[in-house]
């Protein structure tokens, strides 16, 4: 419900958008330190999902096409959010201004650039994180416009994640990229409209501590306006459930105190509401802006090789995952999404990893909500160029060199981290930051590339530790950058890649690898990736490669060395589901079928057993209420 004291801006019965290939000059502009949008007394909130209008340009040099001068027309139209890629059977595919009216892109997948008439108003770079642009001095309230939006789907060395562009003799052009899953483009989220008043809080930050062993605790606040603060008076007031007050203050920055508290506990989610107003400076109360968080109190820390919620060691459950399904590629999709949270309650997992981008926000809001815990992954995959399709080549090309992935892409790399703590760091569940996925951490070249990033991610959240998901082949001994995580994330295909269709020799090189680990870092190890292709409905008595049995008994394999490994806290299958995959692999049959589920979510033998494991024996200590999750 909108406030009838705010008149709606209409946008536009023409909303347009351009696709594909090529954006010549550098996208930027618009801002990424935005809040998800919401509606409330001093806020309006218009969606712009729907049916746009769809073209190709019909040049690779957007200016020279200049579609956005004119009207695209409908003969081909895409939904909103969703990929493009599959959609279509083609190959080539308020009042016055004393209010800000917000132009909100949840995701625009890999480059924006974004017109409103004939005029450029803004861009971003980077597929999985939110953007916004002001256009309350471009357009007026209740004036019809024309909305363009140009998407990059290009990927080089100098972006995250990375690529190149190969050109043949005929002038084809054809986009390679070393990450195993397919390069999905679009407008693959939400795209929304809102306002607020000429004072409004553009960032909040909470951050808890748990005090007298679970029983008390502290939030620290601090919350900044886009004006000086003067000119309006905060209120914060926290919320418990029910929806009682239990704690305020009048400051934009502080704590709050907690003498009795409900924690966040994996499986056994609370939520407290943080909510922050801006009053008029003087005189009455007017509400001049009005945001709230979700908070939930929990603690997170590494202790030897222990991973601590709330104090207590816990054991993670689940998978690797992809935001992928068919027909919508990447698209946001609730009832997808919902889905995939319940198949994760029935088979006991309590955790995943968001392999191998940020999520969808409403996803993290629902992970909150539910008590599932994540690790939030940064889009840096495929830092690796002599790995393809999970195999390594013959030929050494280095991946970190001045012509290849340089101080350019890292600056790239950097941006993408900034952006993905700005946008999650206030979330619960969020309990590890992963800075990237399988890089070539076995070069020289590594650790320079990713000792910066590091340093940044730990100075923009101290409170989090760090990992990243390490390759196979770069192995204890090979390895240049273990020392500078906190936890560590393995993926590790043996019985699949190595040693294919001998579980017995898997079983002995897997436990000599982990052993070799844990005996050289004592620190915790997540497997962050094991796992079998497997064809659906293919049945053998023998277990062979590719048969339901055969990933089954890899994966108790794995679980039998797991539980013989004090450090290893936590088991994520790859995948949870099945996926999309680039065309040009061999390996890949319509896509990469690890999954436990296949791609419209039907169990495969492997979910069963991992079922029995999860839910029914109980593994390990510390795997929380699982029973309670989602
Ligand atoms: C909360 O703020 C206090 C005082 O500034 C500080 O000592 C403490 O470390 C903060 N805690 C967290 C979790 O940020
Ligand atoms: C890349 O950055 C590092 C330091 O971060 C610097 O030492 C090196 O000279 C840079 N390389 C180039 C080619 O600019
Ligand atoms: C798990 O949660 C359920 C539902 O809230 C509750 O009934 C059960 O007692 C909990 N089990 C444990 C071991 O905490």
């Amino acid at each position: 419900m909108f406030p009838s004291c705010i008149p709606r801006l209409r946008p536009s019965a023409v909303l347009v958008l351009l696709a594909l290939t090529g954006l010549s000059s550098c996208a930027d502009g618009g801002n990424w330190k935005t809040l998800k949008p919401q509606a409330n007394a001093a806020r309006e909130l218009v969606s712009l999902d729907g049916i746009w209008n769809f073209a190709l340009p019909t040049s690779i040099d957007l200016e020279e096409d200049k579609a956005w001068t004119k009207n695209i027309p409908p003969s081909l139209q895409i939904p909103v959010p969703a990929s493009y890629n599959d959609i279509f059977a083609d190959q080539n595919i308020r009042d016055t201004s004393k209010r800000r009216n917000i132009l909100r892109f949840d995701a625009v997948t890999h480059e924006a650039r974004v017109f409103i008439n004939d005029r450029d108003v803004a861009g971003h770079i980077g597929g999985y994180t939110p953007f916004e642009v002001d256009v309350t001095d471009i357009v007026a309230p209740g004036e019809q416009f024309r909305l363009t939006v140009a998407v990059n789907n290009i990927l080089t060395s100098q972006t995250i994640p990375p690529g190149n562009v190969e050109v043949d003799e005929t002038g084809k052009r054809r986009q390679l990229y070393n990450h195993d899953f397919f390069n999905y483009a679009g407008i693959a989220r939400s795209v929304s409209f809102y306002s607020v008043g000429e004072v409004y809080v553009d960032d909040i930050t909470v951050t808890t501590e748990v005090k007298d062993q679970g029983k008390g605790a502290t939030i620290n606040f601090s919350a900044t306006t886009n004006k000086d603060p003067k000119s309006s008076r905060p209120r914060v007031t926290l919320f418990d459930e029910e929806g009682n007050e239990v704690a305020s203050a009048s400051t934009l920055q502080g704590s709050l105190e907690l003498s009795s508290v409900h924690l966040w506990q994996p499986g056994v989610a609370y939520l407290y509401r943080l909510r922050v107003e801006l009053l008029s400076a003087k005189g009455k109360d007017t509400l001049l802006d009005s945001y709230e968080v979700s908070v939930g109190v929990r603690s997170v820390e590494v202790r030897g090789n222990e991973f601590l919620i709330n104090g207590s060691p816990v054991y993670l459950t689940g998978f690797g995952k992809h935001e992928d399904s068919p027909v919508r590629g990447k698209g946001y999709d609730p009832a997808y999404m919902i889905h995939d949270f319940q198949l994760m309650k029935w088979i006991g997992a309590n955790s995943f990893r968001t392999s191998h981008y940020p999520y969808a926000e409403e996803v993290m809001d629902y992970a909150d909500r539910h008590g599932i815990v994540v690790i939030d992954e940064v889009p840096a995959v495929g830092l690796n160029i002599g790995l393809s399709a999970g195999t390594s080549t013959d030929e050494p090309t280095l991946t970190f060199s001045e012509k290849t992935i340089n101080n350019q892409t890292r600056e790239v790399h950097a941006q993408t981290i900034r952006e993905l703590i700005h946008r999650d760091k206030n979330h619960a569940s969020v309990v590890l930051w992963s800075l990237t996925n399988e890089p070539a951490s076995n070069e020289e070249g590594a650790r320079a590339y990713f000792e910066p990033l590091v340093e940044l991610a730990r100075e923009l959240d101290p409170t989090r530790p760090m990992t990243f998901a390490n390759v196979m082949y770069a192995t204890p001994e090979a390895d240049r950058i273990m020392d500078l995580f906190d936890v560590m994330c393995l993926n590790r295909y043996y019985g699949w890649y190595v040693n294919t269709g001998d579980l017995a020799s898997a079983e002995i090189g897997l436990e000599q690898e982990l052993n070799e680990w844990q005996d050289k870092y004592g620190k915790p190890i997540i497997m962050s990736e094991y796992g079998a292709d497997t064809l659906a409905g293919t049945h053998t008595v023998i277990a062979v490669p590719w048969s339901e049995e055969y990933q089954t008994q890899l994966l108790q394999m794995s679980h039998r060395v797991f539980d013989r490994i004090e450090s290893v806290v936590g088991e994520h299958v790859w995948n949870f589901a099945g996926f999309q995959t680039a065309s040009k692999s061999i390996y890949r049959v319509d896509g990469n079928k690890k999954g436990v589920f296949t791609r419209d979510r039907k169990p495969k033998a492997a979910a069963h057993a991992l079922r029995t494991r999860w839910l029914e024996e109980g593994v390990r200590k510390g795997q929380g209420n699982v029973t309670a999750a989602a």
